[in-house]
């Protein structure tokens, strides 16, 4: 299994020995939510706060867009050196132009779903894609529940891209514990997103190694 940690349940204060701590774990990436209090009802941190954690930080960065017409962004993610930017299909009109203009910039795809978006909407855009970022809880807040329900849509996604014959990873972010982490793999899930598991773990590596296994 592939972790990426978020960044939205770190210690804001010690950001600089947060990412020292991810850089020494086992996480396969850092995830960074970015909000824009439209798209969802709050805000997290914007370019000039992630340029300082993108300097720092030796994992490859998991962007996930929160905004409403996130294809604005898509250079200020690029110059980040982004690995992957994911936009909500829910925020994007012209989700297959969207998707090109994130690969014509060098960087991984990405589209997420909130709770209420069925998989069956990425039918006709599945192969063109890298990744695609299942949310178990609505987008906008670290430390809910996880949404049970998201167990049967990664595993409908996961024939959805067996059947097109596309690539793409599944991640899922939202609620992930050691617990509901295991049903996810389980399900089919190829990279868990963690916040509060995580940073609020005594031992971040042991939290990290706990979803690792899996
Ligand atoms: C929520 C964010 C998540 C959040 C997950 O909008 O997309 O990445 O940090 O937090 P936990 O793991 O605490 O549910
Ligand atoms: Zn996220």
């Amino acid at each position: 299994m592939k972790i990426s940690p978020s960044l939205l349940a770190a210690d804001f204060l010690n950001l600089g020995k947060e990412i020292e701590k991810i850089n020494a774990s086992e996480a396969d990436f850092l995830h960074l939510d970015v909000m824009d209090g439209v798209f969802v009802p709050n805000i997290s941190f914007g370019f000039p706060v992630l340029q300082g954690v993108a300097r720092k930080c030796s994992k490859p960065l998991d962007v996930h867009m929160m905004t409403v017409e996130p294809e604005k962004w898509i250079g200020h993610v690029r110059d980040l050196g982004a690995a992957i930017m994911n936009v909500h299909q829910e925020a994007c009109l012209h989700l297959y132009s969207t998707v090109q203009h994130i690969h014509e910039a060098g960087m991984m795809a990405g589209v997420t779903l909130n709770p209420a978006t069925p998989v069956e909407t990425l039918i006709d855009i599945i192969r063109e894609l890298d990744l695609v970022l299942i949310m178990s809880v609505e987008p906008g807040f670290g430390g809910q529940p996880f949404i049970r329900h998201t167990l049967d849509k990664v595993r409908k996604l996961k024939s959805l891209r067996d059947a097109s014959g596309s690539k793409a990873m599944i991640e899922v972010d939202g609620g992930v514990n050691a617990r509901t982490g295991e049903e996810l793999a389980a399900a089919g899930a190829d990279i868990l997103v963690a916040g509060s598991y995580v940073f609020g773990n005594e031992d971040m590596g042991d939290a990290i190694r706990s979803l690792k296994n899996l």
